[in-house]
């Protein structure tokens, strides 16, 4: 027979507000800290809104009952009983529709067998990460604040003052077609080149990380550097399209003129010829690409990064680059052969899609949804890549809209890359997809993995899965070293890149010159193992050892995935690393 008390006015329940910690699109964070003045044995909370929410998400208690604006909760079997002078530290996320952010109070009610009274204390500071810590076998935080280094060391153009990368300055200011400015933009790799098509693909690929996992960039302190990464591709496709003319520049520099000089971008003199594609020369699948780096940009600078004004241009670009993609349908490496070799596209029919899809989702205007339900390529990838986006249409597809047909296609195509599936795995537990950046392709069906979680696609299976991946390129793996430049104790010393390479008081440097690069190329994720586990950190084998910006997006997303889960306590336990 337990006698529920609170405060110290006994039998009177008071509703206090509860704090909210963070705000991100759809949910709020927030937390209450009541103080234990006798001991209790069992306690529960009424939460109630001011607003319908849809979900809660609460991991020191369990939901009793609720409504849409009154939720009940009790404590766990761990955390029943609170010695006096203790402090019961409550935190949750809740979920909703609109812009307007629900706020509440909250009840509590202690039990204990004899007289009691519990009073409330200040909010103590919020520390959920300490707690999930443990339960991560590597720092994805870091990891995480590593590759957005590496993002930045790949910036061309004027770099700003706070430019975080000691090695790097002002290079390729004169990037032009008939005296339109085309500086800006990342190079691609370790070459100079700026291939827009694999660059957009990197942007929305990171924004859609960013929208989705906004708190793993809050626990991860990185906000602010994420804003200025992202940025700056956004400001360069801003440059690459001329709506007035049509015309959307898809590449600067040549591969012929590129390849004959292994010195650093600063110092470069050779010429950057633009290519572009226009309503004769069609490029639905570059166009396409940049019009979801706009429009998840736009969401992005919106909800994330606090800057409407940056967020409105971004959506208008977005709209007439729409416009120009769904009347031009054609495939751009039809037309500009430079692009062949490197980012050669195989289809645009899922780039079209794909930007129907973030046009929806930053408008709601239903005409985008319907383009992208009626232009839907269906069926199962070979993978997940800048040439091939399908998995992430369908993802896209399914969150707005639960229809059976893309959650069935998501799941064939994660089917093919589980354990049994049709791929091949290394010995020590790396699917191995293709010989040219193979840690990319696993970082790459990870993510996918981990949003098809999100939607509640098999989570269990599927966070497992990509938790055993990223954790094999952290140093899971046969040499026990991370495949990322920078993170723990070993990693690749001589990472096939240009800038990394050369040391900066020279004009040009050898390829095959010894000795580890003498700039750490901080957070990029190169190539990695061959079919067996084994690698060679060898500069010239560019296939292992390259660092690219597609390589490292969909991977960067996935970490901040993971330190999300983290934050909420649903990681999986690692799976043990087989080598
Ligand atoms: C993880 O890395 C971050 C950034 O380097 C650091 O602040 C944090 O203390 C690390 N966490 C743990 C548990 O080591
Ligand atoms: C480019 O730089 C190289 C090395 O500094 C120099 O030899 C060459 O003359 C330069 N070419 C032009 C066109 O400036
Ligand atoms: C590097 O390659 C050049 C030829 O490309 C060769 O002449 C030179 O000996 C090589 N240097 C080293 C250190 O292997
Ligand atoms: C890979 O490493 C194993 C030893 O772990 C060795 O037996 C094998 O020959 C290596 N394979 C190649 C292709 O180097």
């Amino acid at each position: 027979m337990f006698v529920a008390i609170l405060f110290t006015c006994i039998g009177v329940l008071h509703a206090e507000p509860f704090t909210i910690i963070n705000e991100f699109p759809g949910g709020t964070e927030a937390s209450f800290t009541v103080h234990a003045d006798h001991a209790i044995h069992g306690w529960q909370v009424r939460l109630v809104f001011d607003r319908p929410i849809y979900q809660l998400k609460i991991w020191v208690a369990d939901i009793v009952s609720h409504t849409p604006t009154e939720w009940v909760v009790r404590n766990k079997e761990y955390n029943r009983d609170v010695s006096p002078g203790n402090d019961v530290t409550v935190e949750f996320q809740y979920f909703y529709s609109g812009d307007q952010v629900p706020h509440g109070t909250y009840t509590i009610q202690g039990f204990e067998l004899t007289g009691y009274g519990t009073t409330f204390a200040s909010n103590t500071a919020y520390s959920y990460l300490s707690a999930t810590a443990s339960s991560m076998r590597y720092n994805y935080s870091e990891a995480l604040g590593l590759s957005i280094l590496f993002y930045d060391a790949q910036r061309s153009g004027k770099l700003p003052t706070d430019n975080p990368i000691p090695w790097r300055g002002d290079s390729a200011l004169s990037d032009a077609d008939n005296r339109h400015d085309l500086s800006g933009g990342w190079y691609d790799a370790g070459k100079h080149i700026k291939y827009n098509f694999p660059m957009a693909f990197s942007t929305w690929v990171l924004e859609w990380g960013m929208l989705k996992f906004a708190d793993g960039y809050k626990t991860a302190g990185q906000v602010n550097m994420a804003c200025d990464m992202i940025r700056w591709p956004l400001e360069y496709f801003l440059k690459s399209w001329i709506p007035e003319k049509n015309i959307l520049y898809v590449q600067v520099g040549d591969p012929d003129f590129e390849d004959i000089y292994w010195g650093r971008a600063e110092n470069m003199n050779m010429s950057r010829p633009a290519y572009k594609v226009t309503e004769s020369c069609k490029g639905s699948d570059v166009a396409g690409d940049t019009v979801s780096a706009f429009a998840a940009g736009y969401l992005v600078f919106k909800h994330m990064c606090s800057d409407a004004v940056f967020a409105d241009k971004l959506l208008t670009a977005a709209k007439s680059l729409y416009t120009f993609t769904v009347n031009n349908r054609g495939r751009y490496t039809d037309c500009l052969t430079k692009t062949k070799t490197a980012y050669g596209s195989s289809f645009e029919n899922d780039e079209v899609a794909l930007a129907a899809v973030w046009m929806y989702k930053a408008t709601r205007d239903n005409t985008y949804l319907s383009y992208a339900r009626g232009h839907y390529p269906g069926g199962t990838s070979w993978t997940f890549s800048w040439d091939d986006v399908n998995p992430a249409v369908a993802l896209l597809l399914y969150e707005e809209t639960r229809h059976s047909v893309y959650k069935r296609d998501i799941e064939s195509f994660i089917r093919d890359f589980l354990p049994g599936g049709k791929r091949y795995y290394t010995p020590c537990g790396l699917v191995w997809v293709a010989e040219w950046g193979t840690s990319r392709y696993a970082a790459n069906v990870a993510l996918i993995a981990l949003m098809a979680a999100e939607e509640g696609i098999q989570p269990d299976t599927y966070k497992k899965w990509a938790l055993s991946q990223i954790n094999y390129i952290l140093g899971d793996n046969k040499l026990h070293i991370s495949y990322m430049i920078g993170f723990g104790n070993a990693f690749p010393l001589h990472p096939h890149h240009k800038g990394s390479a050369c040391p900066t008081n020279v004009d040009w440097c050898f390829e095959n010159a010894s000795g580890p690069n003498p700039n750490i190329l901080y957070g990029g994720l190169v190539g990695g193992p061959d079919r067996k586990d084994n690698y060679s950190d060898k500069r010239e084998d560019e296939k292992q050892n390259s660092a690219t910006c597609d390589g490292n997006a969909a991977f960067q997303s996935a970490l901040a995935g993971l330190v999300h889960l983290a934050v909420r306590d649903s990681l999986p336990r690692a799976p043990d690393s087989r080598c």
